[in-house]
């Protein structure tokens, strides 16, 4: 049997290269305030990957996805085993362009910080009198370019990742940045509004994409978990604070109140947040969970 080690291994993701293919595992590794916690999140990584792979399938009307297959008999032998089933996904190996595809529906996180000092974010003007969390009038596209490992990335403008694209595609620099642009906002309005329905605010997301084989732009990465966007619960959203987050509250409010944690959370606090992720899963896939 051939062995497979991981040609790149993130904080909670980890890839294998598989000649044109790519499988993408997600583990059970959960992270908070930048750091990964000691513990394990019981099959956290197989929700979010059959949670992309739902969101793949509900928008490949919009855009091509990379998605092959999540099913592990259809991956080499090493794969077909405990560790790899339901957690993995194998995709089709894309030249990624690098840039960050992210879109904000309501405004928190650095967009509120940006947007109390004046007034807009990444360059796009906004309406006055917002208040924290506020829904936007419109989805706004906030690109950022991938930073080097352990430096923040770089918010840009638009016109700005025409130029990082122009640069590596002469001539098609325009074309590649209007493109994922505007897929960007078209997946987020047509996956929000079904989540909304659904009791879950998807307050902004980040996609990835990359070229195909014919040079064809396609939607890579993960898509719409709670680890590349910011999920709340519409019940209790009230516009004017922040919002808790809708998987890792209990986890965040933990470790604020328990300063001494040294990245360990309780059995109590970890149980809490799989049901968390299962509840999400169950509410925007309409499925339960099976484990
Ligand atoms: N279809 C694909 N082809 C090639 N690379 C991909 C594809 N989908 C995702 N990627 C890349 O795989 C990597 C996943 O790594 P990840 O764990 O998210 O770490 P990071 O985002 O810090 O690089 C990212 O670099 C992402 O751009
Ligand atoms: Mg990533």
């Amino acid at each position: 049997m051939q062995e497979y080690k991981p040609v790149k291994e993130g904080k909670v993701r980890e890839v294998y290269d598989n000649g044109d293919s790519l499988i993408i595992v997600a583990t059970d590794r959960i992270s908070a305030f930048d750091h990964i916690l000691k513990n394990k999140i019981t099959k956290k990584g197989a929700i979010l990957t059959q949670m992309s792979k739902f969101w793949f399938d509900f928008t490949k009307d919009i855009v091509p996805n990379h998605m092959i297959s999540v099913d592990v008999h259809d991956m080499p032998e090493f794969f077909r085993n405990e560790n790899f089933d339901g957690n993995s996904m194998m995709c089709k190996k894309l030249e990624m362009l690098p840039i960050e595809c992210i879109v904000r529906g309501y405004i928190t996180g650095s967009g509120w910080a940006s947007y109390k000092e004046n007034g807009t974010v990444c360059g796009i003007k906004l309406p006055e009198g917002l208040v924290e969390s506020d829904k936007l009038p419109e989805p706004i596209y906030t690109p950022s370019t991938k930073a080097e490992i352990g430096l923040h990335d770089e918010n840009i403008s638009f016109e700005e990742s025409v130029k990082v694209l122009e640069k590596i595609y002469p001539g098609k620099g325009e074309d590649y940045a209007a493109q994922i642009r505007d897929n960007t906002i078209a997946l987020y309005k047509k996956c929000a509004e079904y989540a909304l329905g659904k009791g879950i605010i998807i307050a902004d997301t980040k996609f990835e994409f990359g070229l195909d084989e014919n040079g064809d732009v396609v939607l890579g990465d993960e898509m719409l978990t709670p680890d590349s966007s910011r999920f709340w619960p519409l019940e209790g959203y009230e516009a004017g604070k922040s919002q808790p987050s809708f998987d890792k509250q209990f986890v965040r409010d933990w470790l604020k109140a328990n300063p001494d944690n040294e990245l360990l959370l309780p059995d109590e606090v970890v149980e809490k947040t799989v049901d968390k992720y299962k509840e999400a899963f169950e509410l925007l896939t309409g499925k339960a969970f099976e484990a």
